[in-house]
């Protein structure tokens, strides 16, 4: 099989995510709990796992750090439980997934939030004089939430102008950076980011079932899943402070301890080398399917301003069909249709086609299985005019 399905999650794993996520499972208890040893033992990479988490990612404090079940979660958590007021507003993107539009849109319709989407276009993913001008004349804006790349199109956007534009004008910003974590440098210092959302399976190389959400000190939610956090246990109420106050219930510590290693595999690794050998495959990519004169190549095509994926249509196929052939004809394995991100879609033009075949790449990416896609398009083209 040829994996290049990376954005929707990472395949394989580092050897050492599998080992320890077996090993962990069958030896360890729960940590915040027990009084075992190997709860102890628990503990202690728990937080472990939490000095990973911020040392990824600049954050100065690890305590703020909650692991959650996925970047789903966390971008719920930090919609859903912040505390709006009817008539308050949020700003987001025109390229954004459903796991952040749509708590969006349900706090708008629930809670009376409205929301500001910012334009797209190829050449500008995020258009900052609107973006300011929204700032200046919306004093109603509480938060300011974008993605940090398209997993559609692999567009970056300006996070760092658009968190400091946020801080300028006195808003919160939250980060879901779903498509960027183990791909490009996420900093929650220098983008200004009082809250992020990261998932473990992605380019994390860790399993799935498990995120994590950094809420900074200015950032004040209300709790959002009530239980016991195995701290404050005598108590009949819980507060909403990180990180016990959003880790309700057991937490999945073998997921959280092979999320861990994943961190370090891709710390160790090196995540400028990652970077590299992502980006000369994407190259290799975008150059083989600008040679197929029936491809159509979404969004644009400057590697130095994309993650390592592409969205593309072949001329009188649909999406569906496609990747289907794809799969079962050449063992490629990618994703077709909307990705959960129909804004996306309706700013590249890509909504009536049915979306688009996804390719992505991930750091165990290698030139033939780029090589293998680019092959499979023209035998499918060819096939397909030979049944005419
Ligand atoms: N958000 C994931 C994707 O883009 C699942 O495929």
């Amino acid at each position: 099989m040829h994996y290049l399905d990376n954005a929707a999650t990472s395949w394989p794993k580092p050897e050492a995510v599998y080992t320890t996520l077996d090993q962990s499972f069958r030896s360890l208890f729960s940590p915040k709990r027990g009084t075992s040893k190997a709860s102890r033992l628990g503990a202690n990479q728990l937080q472990e796992a939490r000095n990973a988490v911020a040392s990824l990612c600049n954050i100065a404090n690890p305590e703020r750090i909650s692991f959650t079940n996925g970047c789903t979660h966390a971008l719920n958590l930090a919609i859903q439980a912040f505390p709006w007021q009817t008539g308050d507003a949020v700003v987001m993107s025109a390229v954004e997934h459903h796991a952040l539009s749509r708590p969006i849109r349900k706090i708008a319709q629930e809670k009376g939030v409205e929301f500001y989407v910012v334009p797209y276009t190829d050449a500008v993913p995020f258009n900052l004089a609107e973006y300011e001008n929204l700032l200046k004349t919306r004093p109603n804006i509480k938060l300011v939430a974008t993605t940090h790349a398209s997993n559609v199109i692999g567009s970056v956007l300006p996070v760092e102008q658009i968190g400091k534009l946020a801080h300028q004008y006195g808003k919160l910003y939250l980060l879901d950076a779903a498509q960027s974590a183990g791909v490009l440098p996420v900093d929650v210092q220098r983008f200004h980011i009082d809250m992020l959302a990261l998932p473990g399976h992605k380019s994390l190389y860790g399993p799935p079932g498990i995120g994590a959400l950094y809420v900074g000190e200015n950032a004040h939610l209300n709790t959002f899943m009530e239980g016991g956090t195995g701290g404050d246990s005598g108590k009949h109420e819980m507060h909403p402070t990180p990180p016990d106050g959003f880790e309700v219930g057991t937490i999945p510590l073998p997921q959280i301890l092979a999320l861990a290693e994943g961190i370090k595999w891709v710390q160790e690794t090196g995540l400028s080398k990652i970077h590299q050998h992502e980006t000369k495959l994407l190259a290799q990519l975008i150059a083989g399917l600008q040679e197929i004169p029936e491809v159509t190549i979404y969004g644009h095509t400057d590697v130095s301003r994309k993650t390592p994926v592409v969205s593309f249509n072949l001329l009188n196929h649909t999406p569906k069909s496609v990747g289907e052939t794809l799969f079962d004809d050449y063992g490629i394995a990618l994703r077709a249709g909307f990705h959960c991100a129909p804004m996306a879609h309706e700013a590249i033009g890509s909504i009536h086609r049915g979306g688009t075949v996804r390719a992505s790449i991930g750091a165990f990416t290698q030139p033939d299985d780029v090589d293998a896609l680019i092959k499979a398009l023209k035998s499918v083209l060819s096939q397909s005019l030979a049944a005419l």
